[in-house]
């Protein structure tokens, strides 16, 4: 048997009030916070794009302030990133705290959207017994070369579809496909400093 995590992901269970102000800001931020997101829907590779003026993002997204200020963690909103993947592209399996990291990263809140019922996020652990390959993967982020285990080592453990706020434990492999051809789906992904691990545990 696999050995597997408390848990992978975790709804955010957060005002569905709010979750539908949040996720009309989302959809209106895109065109100026990622232009090229905006124009070339159908385009854009399966990526993590972190480039993002946080002040800016947050100017645009009042509602998510109030969100996160009602469950006590604004003040460790730290940076946001937008997930998206395509058909083609999906989100390879990869594990967000690399080594080298400089702060560990162990959980993201992720929102949707545009087309995220449309996407399965999996999760994975190292299969019992096997050989450990690894192979030479890029960081999805920045392209620096680092070194994974092989997918083939890896087992299917949990998947969910982020068609509300959700919690995901992102330092467990995990990777993102399409269910629809031709479709793109994005999601934002929001990173506390530090983690609120206990709250989230507690959900
Ligand atoms: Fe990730």
């Amino acid at each position: 048997m696999t050995t597997k995590a408390v848990w992978y992901h975790k709804r955010a269970n957060l005002d569905p009030e709010l979750v539908s102000r949040i996720t009309k800001e989302l959809q209106d931020a895109i065109p100026i916070i990622y232009p090229e997101f905006a124009f070339n829907k159908y385009l854009v590779r399966g990526n993590f794009h972190d480039k993002i003026d946080q002040d800016l993002f947050k100017e645009l997204l009042p509602s998510m302030a109030v969100a996160l200020k009602q469950i006590g963690i604004y003040d460790m909103w730290h940076r946001t990133g937008l997930v998206s993947a395509t058909s083609y592209q999906p989100v390879k399996i990869h594990r967000d705290d690399i080594e080298g990291s400089v702060n560990p990263k162990t959980i993201a809140l992720n929102f949707p959207i545009y087309n995220c019922e449309e996407s399965i996020t999996s999760f994975y652990e190292i299969k019992e017994g096997v050989e450990i390959i690894e192979t030479q993967e890029r960081e999805i982020s920045s392209g620096k070369p680092w070194t994974k285990i092989a997918d083939s080592c890896l087992e299917e453990v949990d998947s969910v579809v982020i068609s509300e706020p959700t919690w995901l434990r992102v330092n467990k492999y995990h990777g993102v496909k399409l269910k629809m051809e031709k479709t793109t789906r994005i999601a934002a992904s929001l990173r506390f400093r530090p983690e609120p691990l206990d709250y989230v545990d507690s959900l």
